[in-house]
């Protein structure tokens, strides 16, 4: 399958990538590779490859900045973690990074993949700089306040209020949290393969709802599955009341919405001039993904 060939092509990029070798840095080093190669399901970089191969360009064109979209998903990981944040000890199968290496480790590490994957787009991305110009204005945007941290900050703000939330915040919460990243991904590859306003604003909605769909099939597996099928805690957003689908629509109802976002993914990829079967198996492998 093409979506397994760039899961391998980028698994192998990442571990080529070269930080430091300074001894003095190689505490930090070791937590940022413990971090990154720790197997994660590299749903993001894919899509960044796969829409790029939509639109005609070499995957591999996009690497560099499809590992600097999964470098700052692996930062926000690593601080989501953090005693201050949901205080988890177990991420992909292994110990979090803060119970590995402490928390200051932790926090930094998280900060140092930010400047990381700004150099690897800066200085390793190909294209015209305008594309690269507009990767980092999309990833920047993606991931700061009206993005994946301002998801965050709302997902705090109300953890243990989480079931008196309506379901108009609770799609915002997951738009911006896990959402916005996600779409990036898909547009951050259409940008690279210079695609047109038309199709990338198909993409977009398409890769809007996918990320939607992922954050609640989130919601749906911390609520159904076990810590081993995970490799990360289980049952935790019911102990603290965060705002999930599940919290507000129950279980069958969050499997619900869950189609329906896919559903509404696939009807914006048939606006899409191309070959979009490899989105389509994505969106339905987010939808019923075990892990
Ligand atoms: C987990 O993301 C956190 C969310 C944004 C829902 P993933 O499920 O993509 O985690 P990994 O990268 O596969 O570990
Ligand atoms: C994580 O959301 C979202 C980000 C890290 C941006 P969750 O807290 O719901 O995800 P998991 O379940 O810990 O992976
Ligand atoms: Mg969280
Ligand atoms: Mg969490």
């Amino acid at each position: 399958m093409r979506w397994e060939k760039h899961r391998k092509q980028f698994e192998e990029y990442l571990h080529g990538l070269y930080f430091s070798d300074d001894p003095m840095l190689s505490g930090l080093v070791d937590a940022m590779r413990y971090a990154m190669l720790s197997g994660g399901k590299r749903v993001r970089p894919t899509l960044c490859m796969e829409c790029a191969w939509v639109f005609g360009a070499d995957p591999a064109l996009v690497l560099p900045s499809a590992a600097a979209i999964e470098l700052i998903h692996t930062y926000s990981l690593i601080h989501d973690d953090l005693p201050a944040m949901d205080d988890d000890d177990f991420r992909r199968g292994r110990p979090t990074v803060h119970k590995k290496f402490g928390e200051a480790v932790a926090i930094l590490a998280g900060d140092a993949f930010f400047g990381e994957a700004l150099t690897l787009i800066t200085v390793h991305q190909k294209g015209t700089p305008e594309q690269v110009l507009e990767v980092v204005r999309e990833l920047a945007s993606s991931t700061g306040v009206e993005g994946m941290v301002g998801g965050q900050v709302m997902d705090m703000d109300l953890t243990g209020f989480g079931s008196g939330v309506d379901p108009a915040t609770l799609h915002m919460i997951h738009k911006y949290k896990t959402g916005a990243l996600i779409k990036s991904s898909a547009r951050i590859g259409a940008i690279l393969a210079g695609v047109g306003e038309a199709e990338q604003k198909a993409i977009s909605e398409y890769a809007s709802e996918l990320g939607l769909c992922f954050q609640i099939v989130d919601d749906v597996l911390n609520a159904t599955s076990t810590r081993e099928a995970l490799g990360k805690s289980v049952g935790s957003d019911a102990e603290q009341d965060k705002a999930t689908f599940v919290g507000i629509f129950g279980l069958d109802g969050a499997r619900r919405e869950a189609d329906a976002a896919v559903e509404r993914a696939l009807a914006a990829l048939s606006r899409v001039d191309g070959d979009t079967s490899g989105l389509e198996k994505m969106a339905l492998f987010v939808r019923h993904r075990e892990k």
